[in-house]
């Protein structure tokens, strides 16, 4: 079957029989900011909330989630909802109100000093503070509460995301056993060895397992998932039905790869309108040179980015032929900036990339353009059409949705994916240029490999994986969820 917008709609309207759908997560889809040309309204940087506009877009409902921009308690109504897109509204947002004490408990602390650096095996010490976690046990209460509020008594499914709110599963349970839940983690999931630190591991266990569906992106994590739960509770794990019976009730634990909506990708990178903006972003970065290589991330220690630098240093250095005739373009969106480690991560780039552009620069070329900003979609788009390769470095993800990104935008014949084997997507990406971040040399030669490749080559590498993500689009990812769900039921 191939999945589409309408047959996830009809899906929800056949089989969910009038249920509710609720998406729970910390960061909203939409922002509203005020500047100084009165409110605007961005999408945020985040690969989950990207992957799940689309779905709600499909199949209406309600979305939980935090609201952090400055502008947006006045756009509420008086139950703290906003439809949105703000354009063409399509289904509810209600934002939830963290104060600063919470925010700095529960998000930078529990969830991204903790939790973050938990799951993602790159090498920095997680954080444990008691105070972080009794903030980030309340924070999960409010999410609960405010998801109960919007359910009432109707029949409802919830579909919980990522490593913010692992307690909510459990308390939706407790509080009303009719709901349906998933839970989605969007990190990778690490080993039971690097997990049986954590001081509260079996309560986040516990709280996790009270959904009925857990989903991972790969079988790895998985494995990994149930190989520490029954390392740390006193549960029944079942490895071949790849579930677990807590309590009486059943958690099963499945696969579910995260994809992008690629129809529309495609259709946008193919539009005037990119090609407009393709023009503007080229005048913005001053990019003259005819070789574009392209790295959009948010500013994080995971997405191996001055490694990516280091790559370009190592192929210019071997190939000077490329001098003034290759521009890589990072663009970066800050991050978590009140947290150390990405300060220094910050500092860490800038100096890199002035150490980098002040060996290589000519009078009118540098190597590297970094652009911190924000990107529309759009503006995304443009820049992964504009590439010849684009980079995505990651030391350790779950899936990186940047990469299917980049692969539904393309130009066939031009663009190379260079791909780190440490992402999720590197398991269906198999046409991309797979690198380890971790080894500089070899990174830099896959550079060259990908600029020296035929364009006949590139062609069919890309066609390969567009078809591929074509296929498994976020629909299908949205649609077997759903499925699970209903056969449980
Ligand atoms: C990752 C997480 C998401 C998160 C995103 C952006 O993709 O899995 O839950 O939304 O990073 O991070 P932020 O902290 O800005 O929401």
């Amino acid at each position: 079957m191939n999945w589409t917008r309408e047959n996830l709609k009809q899906l929800i309207v056949d089989k969910m029989n009038g249920s509710l759908l609720v998406v729970a997560s910390n960061r909203e889809p939409y922002i509203h900011n005020s500047g100084a040309e009165g409110i605007s309204c961005i999408v945020p940087a985040s690969g989950l909330t990207m992957a799940l506009d689309p779905v709600l877009q499909a199949c209406g409902g309600v979305w939980v989630a935090h609201g952090s921009g400055d502008a947006d308690r006045e756009v509420v109504d008086e139950k703290n909802r906003v439809m949105v897109p703000p354009d063409d509204p399509k289904y509810t947002l209600r934002r939830l109100w963290l104060n600063k004490t919470e925010e700095t408990g529960y998000y930078y602390g529990f969830s991204n000093e903790t939790l973050w650096p938990l799951c993602h095996i790159v090498y920095n010490k997680p954080k444990f503070e008691e105070a972080d976690w009794l903030h980030y046990k309340s924070v999960n209460e409010k999410f609960a509460k405010t998801i109960l509020d919007e359910v009432g008594d109707q029949k409802a499914f919830v579909f919980i995301q990522d490593y913010h709110l692992t307690l909510v599963p459990k308390l939706l349970r407790e509080a009303n056993p009719n709901i349906k839940t998933a839970l989605f983690w969007h990190i990778p999931w690490p080993n039971p060895e690097a997990f049986r630190i954590n001081p509260w591991k079996e309560e986040i266990l516990q709280g996790m397992l009270g959904a009925d569906l857990l989903g991972f992106h790969i079988q790895y994590h998985v494995d990994n998932f149930l190989n520490t739960v029954d390392q740390t509770l006193e549960v029944r794990v079942d490895k071949i039905g790849s579930s677990v019976v807590a309590g009486g009730r059943e958690t099963l634990v499945r696969p579910f790869p995260i994809s992008i909506d690629y129809e529309q990708i495609s259709r946008i990178a193919a539009s005037v309108e990119t090609e407009k903006v393709m023009a503007r972003l080229r005048k913005e970065f001053g990019v003259k040179s005819q070789l574009i290589g392209v790295g959009t991330d948010r500013l994080d220690y995971t997405k191996g980015i001055p490694e990516r630098m280091i790559a370009v240093d190592k192929f210019l250095e071997k190939y000077p032929e490329y001098i003034g005739k290759f521009t890589f373009v990072q663009a970066g969106v800050l991050s978590r900036i009140h947290i150390q480690r990405y300060k220094d991560l910050n500092d860490e780039i800038n100096s890199l990339v002035e150490r980098i552009n002040w060996k290589y620069a000519t009078d009118h070329w540098k190597p590297i353009v970094l652009v911190r900003r924000h990107f529309s979609p759009q503006e995304l788009i443009a820049l992964y059409r504009l590439a010849d390769l684009a980079v995505v470095s990651s030391l350790h993800d779950g899936m990186n949705l940047v990469a299917k990104e980049f692969v539904a935008a393309a130009e066939a014949g031009k663009g190379v994916l260079l791909l780190s084997r440490f992402t999720g997507a590197a398991r269906e990406l198999t046409e991309s240029l797979l690198i380890n971040p971790y080894a500089p040399d070899a990174f830099g030669e896959a550079i060259r490999a990908a600029l020296a490749m035929s364009p006949d080559e590139k062609n069919k590498r890309l066609q390969k994986m567009k078809e591929l993500v074509a296929e498994n689009n976020i629909y299908k990812w949205a649609g077997k969820i759903i499925q699970a769900l209903l056969r449980l039921s």
